[in-house]
């Protein structure tokens, strides 16, 4: 295990290339690239391009036909995650676009830049991510205020080798979508949005998962309300 989780740090180390990322207190990964499989991250994908998110069974995303997105709306929940913040601008963004209210999925244990070092096979995202049984991150709060009078939640969070952050997914775990229309959106340094969506939806069970939008780490307020008008919420 110790040599696969070193193996992992060489092959993200060796797609992704350290770059600043402005408002970011560390030096995190540019020009990632993941694949959604939860071992070792591959090379790189183009970001997903702006289109509208298709609608989906409950608990389930599926792409194809013009989405339900016109059928969201109502009551706006802003669900995100962020350990450095760009996640958490997009999420702003979406916020006072939509009217909506914001929650941050918050760790009993917050991250710190130690934490987050990828490139140490002792930091403990590493170990999270070499042993999937440690991503059951133990949330400060589980469920937001007043969560049955959301119709329409977006959820945010970073990518991490290929997959949403799994802070996101113990939220999802831990929630009844049932009656609500989801939108995932993801920031990352280059992966797409791959199957994070869907694998989140996965984890759901129930509600109806629009197929969701990935930006770059330092996506502009122009770039989310370009996305968000598309919706048209
Ligand atoms: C542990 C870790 C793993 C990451 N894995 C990927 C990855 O697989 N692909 C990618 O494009 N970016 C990856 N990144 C970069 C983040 O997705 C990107 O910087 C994101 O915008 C951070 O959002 P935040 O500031 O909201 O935490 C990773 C960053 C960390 C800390």
């Amino acid at each position: 295990m110790e040599r696969m989780t070193r193996l992992s740090a060489l092959l993200l180390a060796g797609v992704l290339s350290v770059g600043t990322l402005a408002g970011c207190s560390r030096q995190a990964p540019s020009d990632a690239g993941a694949s959604v499989a939860s071992e070792s991250p591959a090379a790189a994908e183009t970001p997903a391009p702006a289109e509208t998110p298709a609608a989906s069974e409950s608990g389930t995303v599926s792409s194809g036909a013009e989405g339900d997105a016109a059928a969201a709306g109502g009551n706006v929940l802003v669900v995100y995650f962020s350990a450095s913040g760009h996640t958490e601008a997009v999420a702003q963004t979406i916020a006072e676009a939509t009217g909506g209210d914001l929650f941050e999925i918050t760790p009993a244990e917050p991250y710190t830049d130690d934490d987050l070092d990828w490139t140490n096979e002792n930091s403990r995202v590493s170990q999270e991510y070499a042993d999937e049984s440690l991503r059951d991150v133990e949330l400060a709060a589980a469920t937001p205020d007043n969560w049955d009078s959301y119709d329409t939640v977006f959820i945010g969070y970073p990518i991490w080798w290929g997959i949403a952050a799994w802070p996101t997914s113990s939220f999802v775990a831990a929630n009844d979508f049932t009656g609500k229309t989801v939108i995932p959106f993801c920031t990352s340094s280059s992966s797409s949005l791959g199957d994070s969506g869907t694998l989140l939806a996965e984890a759901a069970g129930t509600g109806t998962w629009l197929e969701g939008q990935r930006f770059r780490s330092s996506a502009s307020a122009d770039d989310v309300n370009e996305w968000v008008n598309s919706l048209g919420l």
